[in-house]
């Protein structure tokens, strides 16, 4: 089925998004309303985003339609994001989803959250190939999955405690910088020193794939206790530098390896910490001499967004795989679900 129009719906979590994508990973229309609302509470209020998706995701519809100059007609299946996720936001989009297969008799398409991620990278680099490696490396995941084919993949690594983003958001908070602290500890990381403080890398065994940032967060709580006001004022920048890289070395570090060891010359990154400048330049820099070519998606294309949950959808409208109209949404964390 070549050049179909898929609509697609993302509200997983605080991002309203619909997007229209053909089978050829095109983008015609990629709207996120993103919520503003919830910066006063320093992280996201599940109740107020349920209210939020609701409120916005008929109007960002028919703006997306409208923006594409088609007519719903056109459309030939909806996808949804169905987990993981706030599960009041995930059941906003999927019936609103439903209602609209079910009123225009169209195809519904199930997608995971993660599985969505990892092929916003396909919208931008549509020759990458099977067998590849994708870390995935969010605000509640870090998970790096062995792809073997487009749909066979296994899991090959977790973190066994705290993600990679949840990280950077609390290590942020401690520094007392806002919410989301990833990309503010990146922005800052910019002018330190990564050396300033030898932070703890955890599970640094190299037959280990695994990730740990609980010692981390505890280590940079108990240093920056030993340190006044205003010395923390004045090495903000290095103390950002030296957590990121705490953050960013065993990602890159193990997934090269990993890489390495399986002879896998594709690496993909996926997720809102994919966004990080750091991991981006450094996993290219340290994949390349072993032949590894790396891959990430736009700048926003590693936030929450439906073209990704579009693009996922592609192989199931290829095999027509649809979902039922008694389809339910689930909050479960990990790629196992997808
Ligand atoms: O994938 P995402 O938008 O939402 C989840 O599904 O979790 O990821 C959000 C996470 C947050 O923890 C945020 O701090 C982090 O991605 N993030 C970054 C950067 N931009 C976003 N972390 C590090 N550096 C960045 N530039
Ligand atoms: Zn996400």
């Amino acid at each position: 089925m070549s050049n179909s129009l898929i609509l697609a719906f993302e509200s997983s979590c605080d991002d309203t998004s619909v997007a229209i994508i053909d089978t050829d990973y095109k983008v015609l229309v990629n709207l996120i309303s993103s919520q503003p609302q919830h910066l006063e509470f320093g992280g996201v209020l599940p109740e107020l985003a349920s209210r939020l998706h609701m409120k916005n995701i008929a109007y960002l519809t028919d703006a997306a339609i409208r923006e594409a100059k088609l007519d719903i007609s056109d459309i030939s299946a909806i996808a949804v994001s169905i987990n993981p996720g706030l599960i009041g936001s995930l059941i906003v989009g999927l019936s609103f989803a439903k209602g609209l297969a079910w009123s225009r008799n169209i195809p519904l398409i199930t997608v995971n959250h993660m599985l969505a991620h990892i092929f916003a990278n396909f919208i931008d680099h549509p020759q990458i190939k099977p067998p590849f490696l994708a870390l995935v490396v969010s605000g509640g995941h870090t998970e790096m999955v062995h792809f073997k084919t487009m749909t066979e993949f296994e899991l090959v690594g977790k973190t066994l405690d705290d993600a990679a983003g949840e990280t950077f958001d609390k290590c942020a908070k401690l520094l007392g910088l806002g919410f989301p602290g990833g990309p503010l500890i990146d922005r800052l990381a910019k002018t330190g020193d990564p050396g300033y403080v030898d932070f703890p890398r955890g599970l640094k065994q190299k037959t280990n794939f695994n990730f740990s940032y609980s010692g981390l967060k505890t280590s940079v709580l108990t240093h920056l206790s030993q340190m006044d006001e205003a010395d923390i004022e004045q090495h903000k920048p290095d103390l950002a530098a030296s957590i990121q890289a705490a953050i960013v070395d065993p990602l890159i570090s193990k997934s090269t390896r990993y890489a390495r060891t399986n002879g896998i010359n594709t690496i993909v990154i996926a997720g809102g910490v994919a966004a990080n400048s750091e991991l981006r330049a450094r996993l290219a820099a340290t994949a390349a001499p072993y032949g590894i070519d790396t891959y990430y998606p736009s700048l926003k294309l590693c936030m929450d967004n439906a073209a990704m949950v579009g693009a996922a959808a592609i192989p199931k409208l290829n095999n027509q795989s649809y979902a039922e109209l008694n389809v339910n949404a689930f909050s479960l964390k990990g790629t196992k679900t997808i």
